[in-house]
């Protein structure tokens, strides 16, 4: 007897009556209607006791991996794909999740591992001119276009693939179930079945998942739970770099980024990705460039900062891969302590190339880009862009942030030295904005960073 049952397309809270706010996470209107199967008659077996062992002594296989030859992305990973696990990669349409995807299973077919690329999405023929621009090595990948799960898991036991993309899993359905592809039930129905067609054959899956920007489409969010590692490709699709993140990972860290740029030959990754910045920087006022940490590995960017006197009540506040409250927070403390008004005047603060930073650190940077449009005078060392990081607390004051050592190192690298940063000298926005203003039109080096 099939029994009806409601799923939130939010956060997959299962309920057995329709709410109209999800009891699980609260959103509105996201509980969706679902049938369930009868429940599976399972024998009933009296269960014996189980026996502890200590952690040590639980034996622990070597995990192997599957080199994808996509270094950013074996990076991200933590050392590569794990067979038998699965991998979901998000990221909204066009971003270049089918490009990156290609690439790796090109180089893990001429390294000589078993691939299967599964599309959903586009027939094979569409596959195909991706693949042609992505060179010779990728028309060797087999692939079936096909949307039917069972025909797909089918194709997993007979090929027996050492790795397999699936692109995407909104577009898989299952018969079994009535709701179209894509609805948090067929969603779920699908990664089941692939968990547990990858454990059975150890295979490494990597799912292609769709994201809106507001996260409205149902498979993702439910799939996290189920799957190893979830990937998150990001970027503006105007621009040409791309970042990608894990965001869950267990078999590796989740603070690796790896940068990767989109060129007419598909994603190339960017070894050194401050360099490129950096040669990008300008010393225009209003730009400054940031030490920021992208996980553990320190990274140059480019904050650009315009000030632009306005009529519109509000003035806009409009930011490009800096947190909008991150920014109305320097703004106000701009105001307060520095005696900086912008109530009247409209502004921008982008981080060029496309690169979102979600670090307290980049305050100062944002700071002393807005300070430098607002007034137009440049802050430079000497012909250089100045480089900066640091917090901003809400009294004003400059508060120290985590691997100061390597941002700094990574400034000196590129010939940005000195830093401004907060230092025991320099701990307060004011001090900071003086120091460079004034050097600015008094050619004063900003003070030396500890
Ligand atoms: P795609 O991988 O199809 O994105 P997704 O699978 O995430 O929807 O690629 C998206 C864009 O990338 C597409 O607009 C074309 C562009 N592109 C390049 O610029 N160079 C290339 O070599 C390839 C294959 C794609
Ligand atoms: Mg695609």
């Amino acid at each position: 007897m099939a029994r009806t049952a409601f799923a939130c397309s939010a956060c997959g809270h299962q309920s057995a009556k329709w709410h109209g706010r999800c009891p699980g996470c609260g959103e509105w209107n996201t509980l969706v209607e679902e049938r369930t199967g009868p429940p599976s008659a399972r024998p009933r077996n009296r269960a014996s006791a189980l026996r502890p062992v200590p952690l040590g002594q639980v034996e622990a296989p070597a995990l192997r991996r599957l080199l994808t030859g996509v270094g950013e992305l074996d990076r991200v990973l933590g050392g590569g794909l794990v067979p038998g696990s699965l991998v979901l990669l998000g990221g909204s349409p066009g971003i270049g999740k089918s490009t990156i995807t290609t690439g790796a299973l090109a180089n893990l077919t001429a390294a000589g591992h078993k691939a299967l690329y599964v599309s959903g999405e586009e027939s094979a023929a569409q596959v195909k001119l991706r693949a042609e621009r992505l060179g010779e090595r990728a028309l060797s990948i087999p692939i079936v276009a096909e949307t039917d799960l069972d025909a797909v898991v089918a194709t997993l036991e007979a090929v027996r693939p050492d790795v397999c993309v699936v692109d995407s899993v909104q577009t898989l359905h299952s018969n079994a179930l009535s709701s179209v592809a894509g609805s948090v039930a067929q969603v779920r129905e699908v990664a089941d079945r692939l968990v547990a067609a990858a454990k059975r054959r150890d295979i490494a899956i990597v799912l292609v998942g769709h994201v809106t920007k507001d996260g409205a489409l149902a498979g993702p969010r439910v799939l996290e739970h189920l799957v190893d590692c979830v990937l998150q490709l990001e970027g503006e699709r105007e621009r040409s770099y791309r970042t990608l993140r894990a965001l869950k990972n267990r078999f590796g860290s989740t603070n690796e980024v790896g940068v990767f740029e989109m060129r007419d030959t598909g994603l190339v990754e960017v070894a050194d990705p401050s360099s490129r910045f950096v040669a990008e920087a300008t010393t225009a006022p209003g730009s400054v460039v940031l030490c920021a940490m992208e996980g553990s590995r320190p990274l140059l960017v480019e904050v650009q900062a315009l000030v632009a006197p306005t009529q519109v009540v509000p003035p806009r506040r409009i930011s490009n891969g800096i947190d909008r409250n991150r920014l109305s927070l320097v703004l106000a403390v701009l105001a307060r302590h520095a005696r900086l008004n912008l109530g009247s005047s409209d502004v921008f603060v982008s981080v060029a190339g496309g690169v979102r930073v979600e670090e307290p650190g980049a305050d100062l940077a944002v700071a002393l880009a807005v300070a430098s449009a607002a007034r137009g005078v440049s802050v430079t060392n000497g012909t250089r862009p100045l480089a900066a990081f640091g917090e901003i607390g809400l009294t004003g004051e400059l508060r120290f942030v985590p691997h100061a050592e390597r941002r700094l190192a990574e400034a000196s690298k590129f010939g940005l030295a000195p830093v401004l940063s907060p230092t025991d000298s320099c701990r307060s926005l004011r001090a900071a904005l003086e120091s460079v203003l004034a050097g600015a039109a008094g050619g004063r080096a900003p003070p030396r960073a500890a």
